[in-house]
């Protein structure tokens, strides 16, 4: 049985802003709870993914998870140590061993750069070698991530997005990182380049023995690469379970949406077992001004075929996740 290597407990994120012009004198501020109680834990050499639309939190956790953000409340626990208590100097013990791709291919590599300096100063940040052991340990990354040993002397904007992303791996490989965030590691990628980072990453996994929480937009790519997912709304996780039942047997209205508008065919099967689902109606998605109980209940079809339950919008009957079988976990009154 592999050891939990990250407990994530109730996990919030709150971003303020000063609202409007006059805010500062106002001192009116709004708030984003754009990661609002949010729980899971991961096993070594497992894979999690994180599926929700744009702006539902995702990149939030993963930062939040890494220390990259402070925490509002809550724990990240690390291979035993609650990493939110840690000193600045502490956490840079840490950091090789935990690592982000990040979102934007570009962002992520200092353009100025050639590929060569960007591994040779990753390698140099957490080990001391010589000339040549970095050149070997170069080659090794190349081979790992399986780049042309030719693209050493280009600039990153003269590589495909697909090379920017092996390097970006490579880059998070050079450090020795055991634990790492995908945040959207195929997004802006042709479908077959995104097939070849899919495979790349569970090659690594197999290999190295890596454990990710890989973050997309896409059911489709996290089922592909994840053991469990979490469905994510709102700054909240909705449902969680196994990757093939979250894909084959939702129970939370939101992720069967998710997946209807994504697989027409699928949708079909699943439907079967569902309410009609109204996806052209879907209503506001706001952070700012979240519905009480419920957050999708502005969106959710069950919520009007039952005739508007009270239970889904009391905020003292907000639903949380309730395990349904075998550690599947849904937040929702009226499980599908
Ligand atoms: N530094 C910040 N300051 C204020 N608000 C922020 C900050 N970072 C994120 N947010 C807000 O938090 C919410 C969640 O953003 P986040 O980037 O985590 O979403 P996401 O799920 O990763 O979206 P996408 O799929 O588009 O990458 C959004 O409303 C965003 O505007
Ligand atoms: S709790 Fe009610 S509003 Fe929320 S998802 Fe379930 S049925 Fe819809
Ligand atoms: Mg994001």
């Amino acid at each position: 049985m592999s050891k939990t290597i990250l407990e994530v407990v109730d996990l919030k994120k709150h971003f303020t802003h000063q609202r409007g012009i006059f805010s500062a004198l106002q001192e009116k501020m709004r708030s984003i709870p754009a990661v609002d109680g949010v729980s899971f834990y991961l096993k070594e050499n497992e894979t999690v993914g994180l599926v929700g639309e744009s702006g539902c939190g995702k990149t939030t956790i993963g930062r939040t998870i890494l220390r990259l953000e402070r925490p509002t409340s809550g724990k990240v626990i690390f291979d035993g140590r609650d990493i939110t208590l840690l000193s600045t100097d502490e956490l840079r013990g840490l950091r090789g061993r935990m690592q982000m791709i990040f979102q934007d291919l570009d962002a992520a590599l200092n353009p100025k750069m050639r590929i060569r300096d960007i591994l040779t100063e990753a390698i140099g940040v957490h080990h001391r070698l010589t000339d040549a052991e970095t050149e070997k340990r170069i080659a090794e990354l190349l081979d790992q991530v399986n780049l042309k040993k030719s693209k050493l002397t280009n600039f990153p904007h003269e590589l495909s997005g697909g090379e920017k992303r092996r390097v970006g791996v490579a880059r998070v490989l050079s450090v020795g990182a055991q634990f790492i965030v995908a945040d959207e590691p195929t997004s802006a990628l042709d479908v077959s380049i995104q097939a070849q980072v899919v495979n790349l990453l569970r090659d690594l996994q197999k290999r190295l023995g890596l454990t990710f929480l890989f973050i997309s937009h896409d059911l489709r790519v996290v089922e592909l690469m994840s053991h469990k997912v979490a469905v994510m709304y709102l700054g909240k996780i909705v449902e969680m379970g196994m990757s093939d039942k979250i894909a084959r047997a939702p129970h939370h209205p939101y992720t069967h949406i998710l997946w209807s508008s994504l697989t027409e065919k699928q949708s079909r099967e699943v439907a079967k077992r569902a309410v009609s689902v109204q996806a052209g109606r879907w209503g506001v998605f706001d952070f700012e001004r979240p519905a009480a109980g419920c957050r999708f209940a502005p969106r959710c079809p069950v919520y009007e075929s039952k005739g508007r339950p009270a239970v889904c919008t009391e905020p003292a009957t907000e639903p949380q996740l309730v395990e349904l079988d075998g550690g599947h976990r849904v937040a929702c009154h009226f499980p599908l």
